[in-house]
């Protein structure tokens, strides 16, 4: 195996914002809780951030719609509290940075890089509606490739940065291209595509009806890239649905939304899709 596959989290990754600070998923972790569980955490930002105003989901047939705003108690407060913790508990922990510009990106992994039991960063430079997250603009593949550059330049080469995409067809390809030659490890593709709750205001859909959506983009990247390792995200759910990323060509998948609806769906697919670990030699007389 390359050492850039062997820097790689499992088959299965909790995503991003979807597994809380870690500790709600204790309870339905299975009997090894959170020991050697690849968890995103919810993207963190430089300051505290409260979130969005008004009711942040809502449930749409197939999936739901979005409008969280991010909200973390910032690198400061998470650096002290929610990291160790899980750190603690065993996870492999991959944390999700945001910046609202480019130096805020390197601030974060230059002290994430100095940070205990961090496994490597995911970049999310794939939100449905930066700029009205008060997000860095990255909706050209160009700038979102130099936010990864920067980070990589601040993170140590011997950890993943993986460059979290978002699920656009038409640009995919572009955006993983960009953020491959800036220094990205893998791909996640993708996030929750950009849609609208039913008054009008901006959200993101995430949920088994964006994984066709998602499956498109993986194969094209994968496809065209075939040396970049690609994750897959998007309406994961069960193991038919995470198979049909792997057989797309990911190396493995993240589940979000389905965290929501029953928080056992990561123990059930690790349990799936993890080698069984080989039976104990036996014991000589
Ligand atoms: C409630 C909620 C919160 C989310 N928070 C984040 C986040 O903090 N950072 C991020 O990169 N993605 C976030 N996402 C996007 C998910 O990580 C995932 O990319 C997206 O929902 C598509 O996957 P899914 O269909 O399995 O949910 C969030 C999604 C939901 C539903």
């Amino acid at each position: 195996m390359s050492t850039s596959l062997r820097m790689l989290p499992g088959p299965v990754m909790v995503a991003a914002g979807c597994g809380g600070t870690g500790r709600e998923l204790l309870p339905f972790a299975g009997p090894t809780g959170l020991e050697g569980l690849d968890l995103v955490t919810r993207s963190i930002t430089l300051d505290p951030r409260s979130g969005g105003t008004g009711p942040r989901v809502e449930e749409v047939s197939g999936g739901l719609v979005n409008a969280v705003g991010l909200p973390n108690p910032g690198l400061e407060h998470f650096l002290a509290t929610e990291l160790p913790w899980l750190v603690r508990a065993g996870a492999r922990v991959f944390v999700s940075v945001a910046g609202a510009t480019m130096g805020e990106y390197a601030d974060l992994a230059r002290r994430l890089s100095r940070a205990p039991g961090v496994a490597g960063l995911e970049v999310n430079v794939g939100a449905p509606d930066e700029a009205g997250a008060g997000l860095f603009e990255v909706r050209e593949p160009y700038h979102a490739a130099s936010v990864i550059a920067a980070v990589r330049r601040e993170f140590p080469s011997d950890r993943p940065v993986l460059a979290k995409l978002r699920p656009d067809v038409s640009r995919v390809l572009e955006g993983a291209r960009a953020c491959h030659e800036a220094g990205a490890t893998a791909v996640v593709v993708g996030n929750a595509v950009p849609a609208a709750f039913r008054d009008g205001r901006a959200g993101g859909l995430s949920g088994p009806a964006v994984s066709p959506v998602a499956l498109r983009c993986v194969a094209e990247v994968h496809h065209a890239l075939p040396a970049l390792p690609v994750i897959g995200c998007g309406g994961v759910h069960d193991l038919a649905s995470a198979r049909s990323f792997l057989d797309a060509g990911a190396v493995g998948v993240q589940v979000g939304t389905a965290l929501l609806h029953d928080p056992t769906t990561v123990a059930r697919l690790r349990a799936d899709l993890l080698p069984a670990a080989p039976p104990p030699p036996e014991e000589t007389p």
